[in-house]
């Protein structure tokens, strides 16, 4: 079963295709960053008029790729939310065009749902070797979800962000440091040289009993802390606007001020995962999403996880970031139960 993706919720334009759910045969991606880039965040009206102008070359090639023409296919599916309407309107369309062209279902997908099991791809997703029940962290630029799945398209939200997503609270920092957009990548990036215990950055909600995050907190906490304090070598002068006697004798560098941020973030993520798995007794963890990338993410939930003797599932980084082949591998595994969805509307719904 050839299975074509269409991803275009946000500003990556992506088509893959992924032979019975699991094998990767092309995962085309092409991101506008540079395009929103000089705007600090998406410009909606951008986006989709770049996903319109990029939409069939990013088909052809993911079809080139994967060396299959048009007859190839089984079947079409896209993204239908949630995402940017204008944005998930182009992939939408398309999908729909190509399955209705070729005679193949048609069938939309969530996205925050793709995130979810994106980690099986091209793991160890066999019927054999089943990673059922799973605690999987979804976090990413717009969500942070914790879920507990048992099964594909078995699964329960436990909880989720009340403010702010991980993703947003990295690229909010970032700004108010004046680093480039996104900021997740540059703030991983400036921490190598940083000091994570510099700056003790509150741990929002961290021993809450619900599974529930809050992250703008932390991003008010780093904003009190530069007006305060500065901080040496930012692109960016300390603000003027506190009084010089008042400001920190030995500000911390920028490469402190992000490592204390990421770690305030990476403590509450890990910790709270680790909660929800010790309490529905799981022992395989997933994580998904662009800050899943995260270096320090990733070490610190797998020396977690290896300390405890589970299991530990993570996509490869270009898995975690906006992809359509996270949306043809679930669509292969919806497709048995699937109407032709042709009639779907771009959504802004949960999972
Ligand atoms: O999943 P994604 O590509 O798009 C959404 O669905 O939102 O996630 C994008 C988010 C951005 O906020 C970006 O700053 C963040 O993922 N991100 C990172 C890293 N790479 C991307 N955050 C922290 N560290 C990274 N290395
Ligand atoms: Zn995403």
């Amino acid at each position: 079963m050839n299975v074509l993706g269409l991803e275009t919720s946000c500003d990556e334009t992506s088509a893959a295709v992924v032979r019975d759910g699991t094998d990767l045969l092309a995962n085309a991606v092409s991101s506008q960053i540079a395009v929103h880039r000089p705007y600090g965040g998406v410009v909606p009206e951008l986006a989709s008029r770049n996903h319109l102008q990029l939409i069939d070359t990013i088909v052809t090639d993911a079809l080139r790729e994967a060396k299959l023409s048009f007859n190839d296919l089984d079947a079409v599916a896209a993204t239908y939310g949630p995402g940017l309407s204008s944005s998930l309107l182009i992939g939408l369309n398309a999908g729909k065009g190509i399955a209705l062209a070729l005679g193949v279902p048609f069938i939309a997908i969530n996205h925050m749902e793709a995130h979810l099991y994106s980690p099986l791809i091209t793991s160890t997703l066999q019927p054999s070797n089943t990673p059922f029940p799973f605690i999987c962290l979804i976090v990413s630029g717009g969500h942070t979800i914790l879920a507990h799945a048992t099964g594909i398209g078995q699964h329960e939200i436990l909880g989720q962000t009340l403010d702010d997503a991980a993703g947003e609270a990295f690229d909010k920092v970032a700004k108010l440091l004046g680093l480039g957009y996104p900021g997740g990548p540059e703030i991983d990036r400036l921490t190598q040289n940083g000091n994570p215990a510099a700056i003790a950055f509150p741990r929002s909600m961290l021993d809450d009993p619900s599974h529930n995050f809050s992250f703008s907190g932390l991003k008010t906490a780093v904003m009190y802390y530069l007006r305060k304090n500065g901080c040496s070598g930012g692109l960016r002068p300390p603000l003027a606007s506190e009084p010089e006697n008042r400001r920190s004798q030995s500000a911390a560098t920028i490469a402190d001020v992000c490592a204390s941020f990421q770690e305030a973030v990476v403590d509450v993520l890990v910790g709270k995962t680790v909660r929800a798995a010790e309490e529905r007794g799981v022992r395989v963890v997933a994580a998904a999403g662009g800050v899943s990338v995260n270096r320090r993410f990733r070490a610190k939930l797998a020396e977690t996880c290896w300390q405890r003797g589970w299991q530990l599932l993570l996509a490869e980084p270009a898995l975690c970031t906006d992809n359509a082949a996270m949306i043809a591998a679930l669509a292969y595994h919806k497709l048995p139960a699937a109407d032709w969805a042709v009639d779907v509307e771009p959504s802004v719904g949960l999972v």
